[in-house]
């Protein structure tokens, strides 16, 4: 049996992790954040370069992807169900705030452009909704990669500043206009990183519906996905 997959690509900051969350609330699915999982590696790689002595740098040039790969499996890097999305949990603990931390956002695209990393996350994915889960699954690549044949495609946008602005606002930063700027930059360089790695790329599907959220609140791009997903009947 196989559950059924929305799939929610688009770039940083886009609000794909919370739209996906209260879609999958709506539907009664549950969330599968992807990137949650490439945090997790990521800060699995900083830890073990941490204990080398080469905390700071580069995590990828201490400790080769294979060994990062053993820790996350051995330590147990996960999802764990809660609600309708998931908490990650690494060594026991909850971390859904380390992989969020600035030291983790500044190396994940490096971490994500290892093909090695990207199959044992891909597996991860794939696994849960062969066991016959039904999921609203966020990322960068999942209706182009990870899930192609998923029946419903959504690919978020949002103008740069919208998203620095609504970024900084989930921080509880000061949003005045150096910080949005600032943040903005972050962001492209960010997606600048993901769009033009050779091994899946931040990509529209040609299959996906394109939703620019500029002009829309949270409520209304939810209630747009849900939409599309009845209307495909789920
Ligand atoms: O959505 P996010 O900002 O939490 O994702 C963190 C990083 O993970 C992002 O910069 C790129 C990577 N990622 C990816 O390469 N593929 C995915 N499906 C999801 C995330």
């Amino acid at each position: 049996m196989s559950g059924t997959v929305v799939a929610i690509d688009g770039p940083a900051a886009s609000g794909k992790s919370s739209t996906a969350r209260k879609v999958a609330e709506e539907l009664g699915f549950q969330h599968l954040d992807s990137g949650a999982l490439y945090r997790g590696v990521t800060l699995v790689a900083l830890e073990l370069a941490r204990v080398r002595g080469a905390g700071g740098g580069d995590p990828l040039a201490a400790v080769d992807p294979e060994t990062i790969l053993r820790s996350a499996e051995d330590r147990g890097l996960m999802l764990q169900p809660d609600g309708h999305g998931f908490s990650a949990y690494y060594a026991g603990e909850p971390v859904d705030d380390a992989i969020r931390s600035d030291q983790v956002t500044a190396r994940v695209s490096a971490v994500s452009a290892v093909p090695v990393i990207r199959e044992w996350i891909n597996g991860r994915l794939r696994a849960m909704v062969r066991a016959g889960m039904d999921v609203v699954v966020d990322g960068r690549d999942i209706g182009t990669v990870v899930f192609p044949e998923a029946e419903l495609k959504v690919f978020l946008t949002a103008a740069p500043q919208t998203r620095a602005a609504r970024r900084l606002a989930q921080q509880g930063s000061s949003a005045d206009r150096v910080a949005v700027a600032e943040e903005a930059e972050r962001l492209a360089a960010r997606d600048q990183a993901d769009s033009t790695r050779s091994i899946a790329p931040l990509a529209r599907a040609a299959d996906a519906v394109e939703l620019d959220t500029t002009e829309l609140d949270f409520q209304e791009q939810v209630a747009c996905i849900v939409a599309l997903a009845r209307s495909r009947g789920y």
